[in-house]
């Protein structure tokens, strides 16, 4: 649908001006927009007020208030004698015109609704025009509009980020799922994306795993289960080495020195191998080069199972040696880095903020640390795809230490370059493993998803759909189950794992919104769709409830999105479609009531005089075949949410 497309539309609809241009509204993408800016145009005319004040002072109004935008009065900034009477005043200017029926005075607004009539008409070929495209707007990060090809922006998700060799928490599966919406939802509105994987594959905790390689590593063990072998190797080696390392935190927190017990024993052993791994001697670096392409190669088959494909497996150990010095340097120059006791670090209490504290870039044995490793990652990154934006998808527990890299990055003097950098942070979800098992690692984790899935569905003998206890069913919803359980909760909210609700049919689970969505294909497939086009239906069966309530709901869908795009918050989406899904599930109650009363129905009358009363005679093929075009719709928002989300459908 072109602007021309959408006006010849509207010129059907009976409306004679050109849809009204503001610079805020976008009808090409959300067909509200051409709602706000008709309600603007005729608002501003007949309060006489200014139009873009005018356009600013329509909102969207809650569904379930029963209206669908609201006037805000006092924004118009109207004189008025009785300011208490202004909304009566203003109502009685307003005319029905075929978009919006007449307002209702509701203390300083006037709320309005969609002509039902209408609304069918407009949004039904919105969307079909739209199909998978319809919630997206390519054209929000399209950087010189003026220019004759603008370029799209380009933004840098970094999400998942496991370190090798050892487990991956419950944090990472959430910054895998969180990143690769935020990822999708970026990509949904016209961003350049690079899928960025920054494992942690580099450091001391590297060293201590060469230590414990040397001590407990076995080829055998390694070439049968390379992952769990590595786990194991490391597990050993952190039992070996705790004492010492609780020696040494005593030791700190009664500040007394740590060198004498972090210069010997494991501690001397791990941080020497770790500097051959940054010297680059070839035995140190081919033993971690074999232990990180193992991984990168598990890693990536586990993604792939989620539909989640990097462009880059980037990594600690791949932080080039001469961003690291360009880094250091300028700290040096601007100031802010000093030698202490024989470490590199930075005070940020003195250069404030203040609460940020004192943090080692460069340790005593000269190793670089985590910290200097991401400020001089950015850089990287920066020559490498110059981005627009770059977003963190991180736990919040590392709230401080982004502030610290964003805050270094200032001192260097590179503001410009802080601005482009979010850190999006998370809650932690609580009891991954004892819920789900012994898990350690993504495949363990979506394994067990799976099987409790399976138990369930095993469980149950009559599915609520046609979906069987299939291996391949069962692999798609123990995704969805585990995706959607993420979804739910808001990034802030973390949340425990619960494989009950997480399996569950009912409710608001992945399983559900699977029957759910087994459910609506099953209503589309049994009717005679093949072949009708949208413009073979009678719309005027879909006039009234319960379908005009769907149908309301479907045009809010771009504002959905865009909801969820601007605050890094997917679960937004996820509530959308299981409201969706819900004004479709009374659809279908209200048609089967229709079926059971069928032969019941009394006397001849059309069905133009009985429909939407209580006298309940068939329905006429006409208005089946038109809500089941409805469905068919709907199913095609629900899929563009889904496949934001990461979520397949089960059966199509
Ligand atoms: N590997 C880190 C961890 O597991 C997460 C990395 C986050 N990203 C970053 N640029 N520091 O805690």
């Amino acid at each position: 649908l072109s602007i021309a497309g959408l006006e010849a539309l509207i010129e059907e609809l009976g409306l004679d001006t050109p849809i009204p241009d503001f610079p805020q509204s976008s009808p090409l993408r959300s067909p509200i927009d051409i709602y706000r800016a008709y309600l603007a145009d005729t608002a501003s005319a007949v309060l006489q007020c200014d139009r873009h004040l005018t356009y600013e002072a329509v909102q969207s109004a809650n569904i379930r208030d029963n209206s669908d935008l609201a006037l805000v009065l006092p924004k118009l900034k109207l004189k008025s004698d009785k300011p208490k009477e202004l909304a009566k005043e203003c109502l009685v200017k307003f005319k029905p015109t075929p978009l919006l029926q007449l307002p209702l005075p509701d203390g300083v607004h006037l709320r309005f609704i969609f002509s039902t009539s209408t609304l069918p008409r407009l949004i039904l070929p919105y969307i079909d025009d739209r199909k998978s495209e319809y919630g997206h707007n390519p054209s929000l990060a399209l950087g010189d509009v003026s220019a004759p090809n603008p370029i799209p922006k380009k933004v840098v998700v970094e999400f998942s980020s496991p370190n090798l060799a050892s487990e991956f928490t419950a944090a990472h599966l959430r910054s895998t799922i969180l990143g690769a919406q935020i990822a999708n939802l970026h990509e949904s509105m016209g961003w350049d994306v690079v899928r960025l994987n920054y494992l942690g594959d580099w450091g001391k905790e590297l060293g201590l795993l060469a230590v414990g390689w040397g001590r407990f590593g076995s080829e055998e063990a390694f070439q049968k289960g390379p992952m769990g072998h590595l786990l194991e190797v490391y597990e050993k080696i952190s039992e070996l080495f705790r004492p010492e390392k609780e020696a040494s935190k005593r030791a700190r927190d009664e500040r007394q020195d740590t060198a004498t017990i972090e210069t010997r024993g494991i501690f001397a052993e791990r941080d020497a191998f770790f500097k051959r791994m940054e010297e680059h001697e070839p035995d140190a670096v081919d033993l971690w080069k074999r232990i990180r392409d193992v991984s990168v190669g598990y890693y990536s088959r586990a993604y792939a199972r989620l539909d989640i494909e990097f462009d880059e497996f980037s990594g600690e150990s791949q932080v080039s040696p001469e961003s690291i010095e360009e880094v250091e340097s300028i700290l040096r120059e601007k100031g802010v880095y000093e030698e202490s006791g024989g470490s590199w670090i930075i005070d940020f209490s003195k250069h404030g903020p203040k609460s940020l504290g004192v943090s080692v870039l460069r340790g005593r044995t000269g190793s670089t640390s985590y910290l200097l490793r991401d400020i001089a990652a950015i850089f990287d990154r920066d020559k490498r795809y110059s981005f627009d934006k770059m977003i963190y998808v991180v736990t919040s527990e590392q709230d401080v230490h982004f502030s610290k890299v964003f805050q270094a990055v200032r001192y260097m003097g590179r503001g410009d370059l802080a601005d482009k950098l979010e850190h999006v942070g998370f809650a932690k979800p609580q009891g991954l493993s004892p819920q789900l098992g012994k898990v350690h690692l993504l495949g363990d984790i979506i394994d067990q998803s799976v099987s409790a899935v399976q138990a369930t569905l095993g469980a149950k003998h009559d599915t609520p759909f046609q979906i069987g206890n299939t291996e391949a069913a069962a692999n798609v919803l123990g995704i969805s189950a585990l995706v959607a359980q993420d979804t739910l909760h808001k990034r802030a909210n973390g949340y425990s794992f619960n494989t009950k609700s997480l399996c569950s049919l009912e409710g608001e689970s992945g399983p559900s919104l699977q029957a759910s969505y087994a459910k609506l294909s099953a209503k589309i497939n049994e009717s005679d769709l093949d072949g009708v086009q949208l413009a073979d239906i009678d719309l005027e069966y879909l006039q009234e409830d319960p379908w005009t309530e769907v149908i309301r709901l479907m045009a809010q869908y771009p504002d959905i999105t865009h909801a969820a795009y601007r605050t890094h918050e997917p679960s937004v989406i996820l509530a959308y479609l299981f409201r969706l899904i819900e004004e479709l599930a009374s659809c279908f109650d209200d048609a089967d009531e229709d079926d059971e009363d069928e032969g019941e129905g009394e006397g001849p009358g059309g069905p133009e005089e009985t429909r939407g009363t209580s006298l309940k005679v068939p329905e006429p093929p006409e208005a089946i075949l038109a809500q089941a075009m409805l469905y068919k719709i709907a199913r095609q928002v629900v899929d563009n949410g889904m496949s934001i989300l990461g979520l397949t459908p089960v059966i199509t």
